[in-house]
C-alpha cells in the first residue's frame, strides 16, 4: 500500500480503508463533513491497492463513526474497512455488513410510488443483492442500482 507515502498516520480519529476507486467523496457526504466542521481530514483517492487494483482513503481525526453511518457508508463501499486509531494505533477494524434494510435515506425512482405522494410516508428498501447492490422499495417494488445509490447520496 504506497498511500502510506501520500499522507501521514493519524493520532487519533478513524480511517476508512478500502473504498472503492472515487467514493470517498460519496462517503464523506454520509458522513455530513463538510469541512467547515474543523475536523483534519485526509481524503486519498485512486491509490494502488494490492488488493483493489485502486481504491480511497478518508481519514478523519477527533471524528468516530456511529453504527448508523457505518451502515450507509456499505451502500457505497461495501468493503470498506473502518478503523479506529487511538494513540496511533489501530485499536478496532470492522468490516460492516450491507443493511438488510434502509429507511429513510433513499428515495424511490417511481414517480406514482406512494412515498413519492404522501410527505408523511417514509422510504423503505430493502436489499435484494449485495454485489452489485440492489434494493427494492416495499411500497412498489421498484429496483435501485449501486449506481442509482450513489447518484442519490452524491446529489
Ligand atoms: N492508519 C493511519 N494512522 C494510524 C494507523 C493506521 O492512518 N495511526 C491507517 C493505515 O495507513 C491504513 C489503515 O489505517 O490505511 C489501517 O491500518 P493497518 O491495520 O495498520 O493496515 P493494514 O494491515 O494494511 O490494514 P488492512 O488489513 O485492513 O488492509
Ligand atoms: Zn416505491
Amino acid at each position: 500500500m504506497k498511500s502510506g507515502l501520500i499522507v501521514s498516520k493519524i493520532r487519533n480519529g478513524t480511517v476508512i480503508d478500502h473504498i472503492p476507486a472515487g467514493r470517498a467523496l460519496a462517503v464523506l457526504k454520509v458522513l455530513g463533513i463538510k469541512g467547515i466542521e474543523g475536523y483534519r481530514i485526509a481524503l486519498v483517492m485512486n491509490a494502488e491497492s494490492s488488493k483493489m487494483g485502486k481504491k480511497d482513503i478518508l481519514k478523519i481525526e477527533d471524528r468516530e463513526i456511529e453504527e448508523k453511518e457505518a451502515e450507509l457508508i456499505t451502500l457505497i463501499a461495501p468493503d470498506a474497512t473502518i478503523n479506529i486509531i487511538k494513540d496511533y494505533e489501530v485499536v478496532g477494524k470492522r468490516k460492516q455488513e450491507i443493511p438488510q434494510e434502509v429507511v429513510g435515506l433513499l428515495r424511490c425512482t417511481n414517480p406514482s410510488c406512494i412515498t413519492n405522494n404522501d410527505v408523511e410516508a417514509v422510504t423503505r428498501f430493502r436489499t435484494i443483492k449485495r454485489k452489485p447492490l440492489q434494493l427494492a422499495c416495499e411500497y412498489c417494488e421498484t429496483r435501485l442500482t449501486e449506481d442509482e445509490v450513489v447518484r442519490q447520496i452524491l446529489g
